[in-house]
């Protein structure tokens, strides 16, 4: 996964890097999206929800103030958080984060800072951060777990 990732794409070549990454993910799986505010984790989000076979894409969008939306597809349901406005623990229990967990067959974190000390250690993390030298591009960064 992290062999065939672009270095530094452009949006078409990052959305199709994506829907290829969501057509190839092993089922359970969970991937935090990492990077600031803008950067494009949704925008990457909803190209793997496009491989996963998400039928109904126009319903991935920024989950910031729902914090979780979730999304029916072929192979088990695909559950995407936001946890930018997470403040502490207690707010993950109340929104049931066990369980999403658990019953997530692809499970999408946006800003998974908030809530690291949770997640397993086979989490896929993906990185986006601004290139300095173009503004339409993103440095692409993935740590899966076999190479880690
Ligand atoms: N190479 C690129 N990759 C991804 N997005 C890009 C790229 N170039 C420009 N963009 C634009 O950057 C914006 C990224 O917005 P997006 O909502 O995906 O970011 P985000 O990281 O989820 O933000 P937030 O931190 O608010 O959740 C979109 O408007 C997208 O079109
Ligand atoms: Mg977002």
């Amino acid at each position: 996964m992290a062999r065939g990732a672009p270095r530094s794409p452009d949006r078409d070549s990052l959305e199709a890097w994506g829907k290829a990454v969501g057509a190839a993910l092993p089922r359970p799986a969970i991937i935090a999206l990492e990077g600031d505010l803008g950067v494009g984790k949704t925008t990457l989000a909803k190209a793997l929800c496009a491989g996963i076979g998400v039928p109904n894409l126009a319903a991935v969008t920024s989950p910031t103030f729902s914090l979780v939306q979730q999304y029916e597809a072929p192979r088990g349901p695909v559950v995407h958080v936001d946890l930018y406005r997470l403040k502490s623990d207690a707010e993950l229990d109340a929104l049931g984060w066990d369980e999403l967990m658990a019953s997530a067959a692809v499970l999408l974190v946006e800003w998974p800072e908030r809530a690291l000390h949770t997640l397993p250690h086979d989490v896929i993390t993906i990185t986006l951060s601004h290139d300095a030298t173009d503004p339409m591009r993103r440095v692409l960064r993935v740590v899966s777990p076999t190479r880690r």
